[in-house]
């Protein structure tokens, strides 16, 4: 079953068009990478699918229903069913990590009791193996710590749908691979859909149940990992060779 259908979406700027007549379909439950050069636009698309910023043209269904970008209740039903880790984490620095996990439940369920609030909170905590740190802040954190807490909150409120923007950026292997398995966990236990933008082949090759390449404002190519990997398509060899030679 598709969760997300995208059509004939326009996205851009001002004046400007990023991304030109997308289609495309997420399965639900399962793990769609979005991969293209810098500047490509993935975190453009990513924008948009999530609510931030209005398309030029076409539109956007989540689970057959259409995102209204005018409509702030549409928006806010949006945003109580997905979950967002930000390129840059996007924790706020005056917040404790238990806070900041904490954030979306006092935003989107502000009658929630304070002792449901803790266990939700210390849970999601736990399970990103950051049981003891709630009392610091962001800046007494590493990055991959950073990352582990923004994922705790983006999955807060158990959406059924989250968005990952360069999740691994900046982290050794084996926290990547760590954050990689906890996303696994996610889809096969749980039934999360993840879209996530990456440039790890080595997570794409692990979690990946679909690929999406972005190339000049189109989607270059769709299909699965192996798929990639036995292409003959120049351009798909290069990059994704060149990421083989970056990688070691
Ligand atoms: N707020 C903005 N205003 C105007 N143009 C923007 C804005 N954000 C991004 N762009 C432009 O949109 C294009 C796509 O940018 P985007 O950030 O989506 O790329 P990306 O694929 O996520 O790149 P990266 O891999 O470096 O994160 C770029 O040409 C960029 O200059
Ligand atoms: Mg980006």
């Amino acid at each position: 079953m598709e969760i997300i259908n995208v059509r004939d979406l326009d996205v851009g700027y001002g004046g400007t068009v990023v991304l030109r007549g997308m289609n495309f379909s997420i399965a639900q439950g399962r793990i769609t990478a979005i991969i293209g050069a810098s500047g490509s636009g993935k975190s453009t698309l990513l924008k948009t699918m999530i609510g931030l910023l209005p398309p030029l043209a076409g539109e956007i269904r989540l689970a057959g229903e259409r995102i209204e970008f005018d409509s702030e209740r549409c928006l806010g039903r949006l945003f109580r069913r997905i979950g967002v880790l930000y390129q840059n984490s996007a924790l706020l620095g005056a917040l404790t990590l238990y806070e900041n996990v904490a954030l979306p439940i006092r935003m989107h369920h502000p009658e929630r009791p304070r002792s449901e609030e803790r266990a939700a909170v210390r849970t999601m905590l736990d399970r990103v193996g950051l049981r003891d740190c709630e009392d610091k802040y962001p800046f007494e954190l590493s990055g991959g710590m950073r990352k582990r807490a923004a994922l705790a909150r983006a999955m807060i409120l158990k959406p059924e749908l989250i968005f990952c923007d360069e999740p691994s950026a900046g982290l050794d292997p084996i926290t990547s691979a760590g954050l990689d398995e906890l996303l696994l966990e996610l889809r096969t236990g749980h039934g999360v859909t993840f879209i996530v933008v990456t440039h790890e082949l080595r997570s794409i090759a692990r979690i990946a149940d679909r690929v999406l390449v972005l190339r000049d404002g189109r989607i270059y190519h769709e299909g699965d990992c192996a798929d990639i990997l036995r292409s003959d398509d120049p351009y798909l060899r290069e990059f994704f060779l060149r990421k083989t030679d970056h990688d070691h």
